[in-house]
């Protein structure tokens, strides 16, 4: 087969060059927006007089065949083509003839590769956010049946102060709703059409960039066709975003991994979203979350390795850069499995409230309240803390909690003590005590949950 830039050559391109610098085997993902493309180009070309309209109507009537006989799969790309840009370029001369060689007018698969990609990612960073949002929701769920669901809060994985369950996954939202600005964010460069660049200088023809990109849903054109073609920053932010994005989803999964063992017993989640074991008939796995906790490392992996492939380029176009797709085709796969899974599994989980309350009352994490008790009683705040760490270290060598001590043995700590203290003490009082803004008092986890929601509407 003759390449379509064998002109210059006067020798076949070696079997194993051709393997190794093809990317069919994965741009094909490209396939629809590379037709998108071809389709504003080559209307742009008719409305600027740089082709005949008939042209126009033939060129435009193969591409949507070629198009028509993807869907159907009965179209086969060859790797000697190389890349999607030449396989539908060929299959387009052999649907229509010579006139399909008028395509490529005023454009190089630079900026033709460039504008594949902005198409691509535009669409796949909406379907993401929409992901984002179904995960929200659930959360949202499960807030709402556990504003009064009480559990240890941690520091250091010890026991601190007792929460509100509700408030402690809604913590994971709004982690998730900044993911999601970011993304929103992202879309603003995303929108930037490169269409019009040519291979690296611009184009002798009188070509309409703003057409293309109004005609491709663009906001705005690169003014500059050298950055057009090499810029790749924002499949960088892609990568970096999902970075973050993972990072939370690893923390969530790491703490229902952990909650979910016999050490914790705090959830159980659904069996449809666990795993056995082969050799021990007892186990119940957590493998999904481990799973997402652990395809973390590729996303980390796939924005090192693209900052590494940029790191110290010269301008303009490289074919360094065509190792921009791999890493974010798998990135853009790995997010949405992981999010399609993560909504259903927080949503059916179950959740053990009595063993969460057990942690809760057999600890010490009521020791803040009263040293608050004194300090409002007139005692200097660090005062208090001395007194009542020393009533923890008797407790705990009486084998007794906060509440089992009885009046007489406060006293003897401290004289400012009256009654009333066991009522402080209580885990829901705890809790309860803690209305600052952002807090986790019941009624604060509710205003937070109506701003949450709010943030779902539209
Ligand atoms: N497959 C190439 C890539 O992904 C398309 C651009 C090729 N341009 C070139 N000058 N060889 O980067």
């Amino acid at each position: 087969m003759s390449k379509l830039w064998g002109g210059r050559f006067t020798k076949e391109t070696n079997k194993l060059v051709e393997e190794f610098t093809a990317s069919i085997q994965f741009d094909q993902k490209l396939a629809l927006e590379d037709i998108e493309g071809s389709l504003a180009h080559v209307e742009m070309l008719g409305s600027c007089g740089i082709i005949h309209e008939d042209d126009v109507e033939t060129i435009k009537k193969g591409l949507l065949t070629i198009k028509e006989k993807m869907n159907a799969g009965e179209v086969e790309f060859s790797i000697e083509d190389e890349d999607i840009h030449m396989n539908i370029e060929r299959l387009l001369i052999e649907e229509i003839g010579p006139v399909g060689g008028k395509l490529h007018t005023g454009r190089s698969r630079n900026d033709q590769v460039a504008t594949d990609m902005h198409l691509y990612l535009f669409k796949k960073t909406k379907e993401i956010i929409h992901m984002l949002k179904s995960v929200q929701k659930a959360i949202v769920k499960q807030a709402k049946e556990h504003i009064e669901t009480v559990m240890p809060g941690y520091t250091h994985l010890q026991r601190a102060q007792p929460i509100s369950l509700g408030h402690h996954l809604l913590a994971y939202f709004w982690m998730f709703e900044r993911d999601k600005e970011r993304l929103h964010d992202s879309l603003k460069r995303i929108n930037w059409s490169p269409l019009g660049a040519g291979a690296l200088a611009g184009t002798t023809f009188p070509i309409d960039r703003n057409l293309t990109a109004s005609l491709l849903g663009f906001d705005t054109v690169y003014p500059n066709s050298l950055d057009a073609v090499s810029d790749r920053d924002f499949i960088l932010e892609f990568l970096s975003i999902s970075s973050i994005l993972m990072t939370h989803i690893s923390r969530l999964s790491e703490e229902l991994v952990l909650w979910s063992s016999q050490e914790f017993e705090f959830i159980e989640l659904d069996d449809s979203f666990c795993t056995g074991s082969s050799i021990m008939p007892q186990k119940k796995n957590p493998d999904v979350p481990e799973l997402l906790r652990g395809k973390t490392g590729r996303v980390y992996g796939n924005l090192i390795g693209l900052l590494t492939v940029l790191k110290g380029l010269p301008l303009a176009y490289n074919k360094d850069l065509q190792e921009d797709k791999e890493g974010m085709f798998d990135t853009v796969e790995t997010l949405t499995g992981s999010l399609k899974l993560l909504a259903p599994m927080i949503e059916t989980m179950t959740v053990n409230k009595e063993k969460m309350y057990q942690a809760v009352r057999q600890d010490y994490s009521n020791a803040t309240d009263l040293a608050d008790y004194l300090v409002n009683k007139g005692l200097p705040f660090r005062q208090a803390h001395e007194i009542i760490g020393k009533i923890v270290l008797y407790a705990i060598e009486k084998n007794k909690y906060l509440l089992d001590l009885t009046f007489k043995e406060y006293k003897q700590f401290c004289d400012l003590f009256e009654e009333d203290i066991y009522a402080v003490l209580t885990p829901k009082h705890v809790v309860e005590a803690r209305n600052s803004y952002g807090g986790t008092a019941f009624s604060q986890v509710e205003l937070q949950l109506k701003l949450a929601e709010s943030k779902l509407k539209d």
